[in-house]
């Protein structure tokens, strides 16, 4: 399968190795044009245990860029820190993931959204963004899995 990751931090460049361990084609995306000339050049932008030698294995089966490409799935690892005037989780990167993923959206294509958010995003935040791609859900499928990982200890 081939899998478009999202926001290459804490949770998402574990997540993305661990794909790509498993045989699959993944593409890690960041807007941080920084960290994907690190990854590039094979380097780590930041440690985690035992993360050095699960990158090397994975490398085989990774690409690093900062524009989605299509694929079967597509999996949201942005950040969403707490606004606190707003005293709310900021959706703004989640909305910005959609924006990018809408435009190679496919029929059958998962969608797995893992950043922490409120109840209701799914459905009031990405739904509306992802649905510009002309497809309705069930065209393409949606998930929820809200990553439960303690930082620096993901693997
Ligand atoms: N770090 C943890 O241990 C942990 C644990 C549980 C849940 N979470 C949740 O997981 C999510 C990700 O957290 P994190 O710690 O990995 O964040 P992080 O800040 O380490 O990494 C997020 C990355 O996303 C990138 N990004 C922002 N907007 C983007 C976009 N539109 N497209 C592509 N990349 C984009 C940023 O440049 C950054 O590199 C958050 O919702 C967080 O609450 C984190």
């Amino acid at each position: 399968m081939k899998i478009c990751l999202l926001g290459l931090g804490y949770i998402g460049l574990p997540t993305a190795c661990l794909f790509a361990n498993a045989n699959h084609e993944v593409v890690g995306i960041d807007v941080n044009q920084e960290i994907i000339e690190k990854l590039n050049r094979e380097e780590l932008p930041f440690e985690e245990n035992g993360l050095e030698e699960l990158f090397e294995d994975a490398y085989p089966n990774m690409r690093f860029k900062t524009e989605v490409e299509e694929a079967d799935v597509f999996i949201i690892a942005v950040p969403t820190p707490l606004n606190k005037e707003m005293k709310m989780a900021e959706l703004k990167y989640v909305r910005s993931a959609a924006e990018m993923i809408y435009p190679q959206l496919r029929i059958d294509n998962l969608v797995i959204l893992e950043s922490t958010v409120p109840p209701g995003t799914c459905d009031k935040l990405l739904v509306p963004v992802l649905e510009e791609s002309g497809l309705k859900t069930g065209d393409f499928r949606l998930a929820h899995c809200p990553e439960r990982a303690i930082p620096g200890n993901t693997i």
